[in-house]
């Protein structure tokens, strides 16, 4: 994957039936339009996916499962697995804070599901980002390092090449305190270097890595502006399509084709 596109995802977890969520994608689509700088993704609940693969213009927008099991098939009640979602999706979210904690999703099923995604050609956007108990504590660091080294133990150089990070402070999702561009900007250099290690300066540099939290129409340019964050992944403000059309509209303002035009 190139970094030459801002890649803006809008995370609507479970919020919606299938007919609004149809809805939203038709205002969206009328409010959005093709850029080749941004790549816009839309993960809405999986009930939606079907509908919403077939009413989906995939030139404007891309398709991204909120989670996947790591098992392509079998008797695992109420679960739903990479190889189920391959023809229905582009991306799929893996590791978001609210299945770590909410739903106790540990290291090895994250990294069980990294390698289901990429088995069946799903690109795996892995969040990673730590508590305000860790934060407070000084470990940030220590946690991004475990989270990184721990979710790629079965991804290799070559995957990597289909692999999104985002950063995303727990103590920043869905609380309206957004990390600060300063702030987020240290953490996705520390991931970057993790990156650097572990697969080499090259690989380190071509890794899309996006920023989450708190992201709103008041401070995405502030984020998008750096060069070092690819892209934003948005929960609370990507239920709004005006306000999700103005984040995306942002996006092709901060990016370096625009400043071309
Ligand atoms: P938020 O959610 O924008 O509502 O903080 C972000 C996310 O969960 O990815």
């Amino acid at each position: 994957m190139t970094r030459n596109k801002k890649l803006v995802i809008g995370n609507w977890k479970m919020n919606f039936t299938v007919h609004e969520a149809s809805l939203l994608l038709n205002k969206l689509s009328k409010l959005i339009k093709i850029r080749h700088d941004v790549e816009v993704v839309l993960a809405p609940p999986m009930i939606a996916l079907q509908t919403l693969s077939l009413q989906v213009d995939l030139r404007q927008f891309k398709l991204a499962a909120q989670n996947l099991y790591w098992r392509d098939h079998g008797a695992y009640t109420g679960e739903t697995s990479a190889s189920q979602l391959r023809s229905l999706v582009k991306y799929a979210i893996i590791g978001h804070s609210e299945r770590r904690n909410i739903f106790g999703e540990n290291g090895k099923e994250i990294r069980s599901k990294m390698a289901a995604a990429i088995r069946n050609n799903i690109c795996p956007i892995l969040c990673v980002g730590e508590n305000a108990i860790e934060r407070a504590s000084g470990e940030t660091y220590d946690v991004l390092h475990d989270q990184i080294v721990g979710g790629l133990a079965n991804i290799t150089s070559h995957d990597m090449e289909n692999v999104v990070i985002a950063y995303e402070p727990v103590w920043a999702v869905g609380t309206g305190k957004d990390a600060t561009p300063d702030g987020a900007l240290a953490a996705i250099k520390s991931i970057r270097s993790q990156l650097r290690h572990l697969y080499g300066d090259k690989k380190a540099k071509e890794t899309k890595v996006l920023y989450g939290g708190s992201v709103n129409t008041d401070v995405a340019a502030g984020y998008l502006s750096l060069g070092e964050i690819d892209g934003l992944l948005v929960g609370e403000a990507s239920l709004d399509a005006n306000a999700f059309s103005r984040i995306v509209g942002i996006a092709h303002r901060e990016s370096g084709e625009s400043r071309r035009e």
